[in-house]
């Protein structure tokens, strides 16, 4: 550490006390709600903390309080004895870049990081990185300036007060841009967060996280609000863009589900798993079962989208398919069939109540990304998905979408080509009285509306996801102030060979 320092620290640790306590005017404003910014930096440590340059302990006496392992390390001999006297702890001889300490969770510091050169500063955060342990914290209180005009700006005004101390101090001391500290901070790894406190200190909190590793990427889709459609007054529109799970589709929380719950139980005997999908479930299944070196076979109806089917045989699965006519009822007694006769296990997404049970993380996303949910919009294939969310947010307006040739809404079951969605019996987990509307799309407005949203929004989505815009855009007409949230599956990437931005169809 830059050792000239050490002279003045000789000075300080006598009056430090008293500025921190707003005694010197010239210091008054870096020190506003000391006791406060103590202790909000103190809630953020957790575990063994070591805290360097204590200086007169007020900060290691806070995180004594909250029942800490403190390790203080602190260079100058004059501050060291002020603070062994008031905390009672004996201080460790080092600093930033040179101490002795191992195993430690948090490494803390108040007034005091900006005595490093913001390469010393780089090279502290690696070491630190490389010894903390994983969701290990570094927090640093201390002043730092959004903009080199701002900190110029302040020169000027504490130069016109006659602050000659503080103005020295200020052209002196390495005090670091947030920029700065943001740009190493994620250089060496770490999540950087910072909050202002006064003028001039931050409280800023570097957090060590792992990595995520590709099948992490489950869950946790972009919400995102769509401005380009014509609503009424007050109604806001919010999709859920489910492509961007790791297979590209909602049916990834499916797969993982079914096949995790059936392995709590212990129901996989052989190895093997089955079920019959137009393909997205299938693609769920196919990485459950890479993760958990299983394997999967899949009945699919020929009439699917072939990038559905490669991208489940790029993923391991053996893909079998059935008869465009004998539609899903056929691939499922396939299915139920090899299983019968195999031992390997049916997940059976159009029957199992691990189905509707895949979706509590989607409703638990939901619910912190939107402020009140009025209105429930969502397609139904095997109706696991709208069944788990009618049952959840009940007091909302509850609009399940098929497209024509599906028997929600009575009729018989006929073709579409829609993917996705559409029913060809009354799925048993779905609940007649958790519908408040059913919406029956037709192929060349649930089209259309896919291309709308490539226009309007750069949206690329799958013709299911039209469907629903559709829907509930018809809905919405009855309402006003509604914030109107709706599911969409997947993207169009996997329906281009389907001819997806050709409305009329071949
Ligand atoms: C593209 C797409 N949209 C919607 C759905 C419907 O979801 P659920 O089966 O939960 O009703 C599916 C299901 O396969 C799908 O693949």
């Amino acid at each position: 550490m830059s050792l000239p320092f050490m002279d003045i620290f000789k000075e300080w640790a006598h009056d430090y006390d008293g500025a921190v306590s707003g005694e010197n005017p010239e210091y008054k404003d870096v020190f506003v709600n000391y006791d406060f910014m103590l202790q909000q930096a103190s809630q953020e440590a957790f575990g063994h903390t070591i805290e360097f340059g204590p200086g007169t302990g007020n900060l290691t006496h806070k995180l004594m309080q909250r029942g800490l392992k403190v390790t203080p390390v602190e260079p100058s001999e004059d501050m060291l004895k002020i603070g062994e006297a008031k905390t009672g702890l004996s201080f460790v001889t080092g600093d930033f870049l040179n101490f002795d300490v191992q195993d430690y969770d948090t490494i803390i510091s108040s007034f005091a990081f900006h005595h490093l050169t913001d390469e010393e500063k780089h090279s502290a955060l690696k070491m630190y990185y490389n010894a903390l342990p994983t969701g290990g914290k570094v927090v640093i209180l201390d002043t730092m300036f959004n903009s080199m005009e701002e900190k110029q700006g302040m020169i000027d005004y504490y130069t016109a007060l006659g602050f000659t101390n503080l103005v020295d101090d200020l052209n002196r001391e390495y005090y670091p841009y947030k920029s700065t500290m943001q740009s190493i901070s994620k250089k060496v790894g770490f999540k950087y967060q910072s909050t202002q406190m006064n003028r001039f200190a931050h409280l800023q909190v570097l957090t060590k996280q792992p990595f995520k590793r590709p099948m992490d990427l489950i869950g946790d889709t972009p919400m995102v609000e769509l401005t380009t459609f014509p609503l009424n007054t007050g109604n806001r529109l919010f999709v859920k863009l489910e492509s961007y799970n790791l297979g590209g589709s909602v049916k990834d929380r499916l797969g993982m589900h079914m096949v995790e719950s059936a392995l709590a139980r212990g129901d996989i005997k052989t190895g093997t798993i089955v079920d019959a999908t137009a393909g997205n479930t299938g693609i769920g299944l196919a990485l459950a079962a890479l993760k958990h070196h299983l394997t999967l076979r899949v009945y699919v109806p020929e009439k699917f989208s072939q990038e559905k089917q490669d991208i489940m045989r790029a993923l391991g699965a053996e893909v079998i398919n059935t008869p465009t006519e004998g539609g899903m009822i056929q691939a499922r007694e396939a299915a139920m069939a090899f299983a019968q006769s195999t031992g390997a296990y049916f997940t059976n997404q159009f029957e199992s109540l691990d189905n509707p049970a895949s979706y509590q993380s989607l409703i638990q996303e939901i619910e912190t990304e939107v402020d009140r949910v009025d209105m429930i919009v969502a397609g139904a294939g095997s109706g696991g998905t709208f069944s788990a969310l009618s049952e959840y947010f009940t007091d909302a307006h509850r609009v399940v979408v098929e497209p024509e040739g599906s028997i929600l809404n009575g009729g018989a079951s006929g073709s579409h080509r829609t993917e996705g969605i559409g029913v060809e019996q009354w799925p048993v987990y779905l609940k007649r009285e958790n519908i408040d509307a059913i919406e029956t799309i037709s192929d060349i407005d649930a089209f259309t509306k896919v291309s709308e949203l490539a226009q309007k929004e750069g949206l690329l989505v799958g013709s299911s996801s039209g469907a629903a815009l559709m829907a509930a855009l018809n809905q919405q007409k009855q309402f006003t102030h509604q914030n109107i949230v709706v599911i969409f599956p997947d993207a169009a990437e996997r329906y281009l060979s389907k001819g997806i931005f050709n409305i009329e169809g071949e």
